[in-house]
């Protein structure tokens, strides 16, 4: 692997919160509540004029969040983080805090389903136009960038794993005065951290590898202190899609083991990719590890890739035959997962849209958990040789 997190931000992940305040507990409480009273009027009512910052009621504070947020922010980087109830809620509230109708965002193609559905619906609806650019094509994101007021990317992408140079995309932002933003759910803080690479704020679905074990849908968003108070002041409030305290903890739990999952999610996905590579009946393997180099920023790969079979290949007696990979949609988790192109494409990404994501018919994608190599490529190998 190349160089992961610092060792300093890695080892926070172990001992964080152990500070005394809990009995020296090594696992933080859950404040599992949903309010905090006060005993006397004067302390309630500092806390009303912002004079003292306390819990008052969970939407709004609640410790056990707290912990995961301030977890998330040191791990990116970042002055401040907030966590939401999914992945879609941190991409939502991020967007509609810094939109108003009339404005235009640019977009990477390819960008996760529903955050292209949010933009051609919702936003739409809202007067705002979203622009789609090639990521990879720098002339045309700084062609289109002049007048906008948010490039939203996604990088790697999570069918055809595009990966971009983010610092360079970022500058570009800076340069137009658009505010950017990335879902950086693929390679997580551990191989890529791109507040350092200078973009606004990162978003992450952790119902992925932030919590890892498939047992958590939620999402966090980390940025300077300034564009995470504005978030903080209108869309996360009165959308109100905040993270539970029960799912906050679950993700502290995860998160300790996050450098270690991702470095063998990365070995055995990488090997597995190589080895298919390698294949008569493969025609592209879609993997970021495979090019010669990865962009600037990206330090590392995870375990989710797709790649296509030639024709003549059973896609569905290959997916039948799998037993370790089970057919399952998310990715993340500590358990292998696949996922037929021709599956996702049965769903429309609009009405009346022919837009595909850039998904072929005969993809397969695949999540590469934490079973072991040889025997997640038994599996592949098993059903193949029946598929094929
Ligand atoms: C790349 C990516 N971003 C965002 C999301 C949305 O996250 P959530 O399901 O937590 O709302 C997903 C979910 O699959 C995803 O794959």
């Amino acid at each position: 692997m190349n160089d992961m997190l610092d060792p300093s931000a890695f080892a926070s992940l172990i001992t964080a919160h152990d500070d005394g305040n809990y009995a020296d507990a090594v696992v933080p409480p859950i404040f599992q509540t949903s309010l905090f009273t006060f005993s006397e009027y004067d302390e309630m009512i500092a806390s009303y004029r912002g004079e003292k910052v306390r819990p008052i009621y969970t939407r709004g504070l609640n410790p056990t969040v707290r912990m995961f947020e301030d977890m998330l922010a040191k791990l990116e980087g970042a002055e401040d983080a907030l966590g939401f109830a999914s992945g879609m809620s941190a991409i939502s509230a991020s967007v509609l805090s810094f939109v108003e109708p009339g404005d235009r965002i640019v977009a990477v193609n390819h960008v996760y389903p529903d955050a292209f559905r949010l933009f051609g619906t919702l936003l739409k609806r809202m007067k705002v136009e979203v622009t789609y650019v090639d990521g990879r094509d720098e002339e045309a994101v700084a062609k289109a960038l002049p007048g906008a007021k948010v490039l939203y990317l996604e990088s790697p992408t999570s069918w055809v794993m595009e990966a971009h140079d983010v610092g360079a995309l970022a500058a570009l932002a800076k340069k137009h005065g658009a505010i950017s933003m990335i879902d950086n759910s693929w390679a997580s803080p551990v191989f890529q951290r791109p507040i350092t690479l200078g973009v606004d704020l990162v978003i992450h679905s952790a119902s992925k590898y932030l919590g890892g074990h498939s047992d958590v849908v939620a999402g966090v968003v980390a940025g300077s202190k300034e564009m995470i108070a504005r978030l903080k002041a209108e869309a996360y409030p009165y959308l109100g899609g905040k993270l539970s305290p029960f799912d906050a903890w679950l993700l502290i739990r995860g998160m300790r083991t996050l450098p270690l999952r991702m470095k063998a999610h990365q070995e055995s996905a990488l090997t597995i990719a190589r080895r298919l590579q390698g294949l008569d009946v493969v025609e592209t393997v879609c993997h970021p590890g495979l090019a010669n180099r990865l962009p600037a920023g990206l330090t590392g790969t995870s375990g989710l890739f797709s790649f296509i079979f030639k024709e003549g290949v059973d896609i569905r007696a290959f997916a039948d035959h799998l037993k370790l990979f089970k057919l399952g949609v998310s990715w993340g988790g500590h358990e292998s997962l696949v996922v037929p192109g021709e599956v996702v494409l049965q769903q429309k990404a609009q009405p009346n849209s022919a837009h595909t994501f850039g998904i072929h018919a005969r993809s397969v994608r695949l999540h590469v958990g934490l079973e072991g190599t040889e025997v997640l490529w038994s599996d592949l190998q098993e059903a193949i040789a029946v598929a094929s």
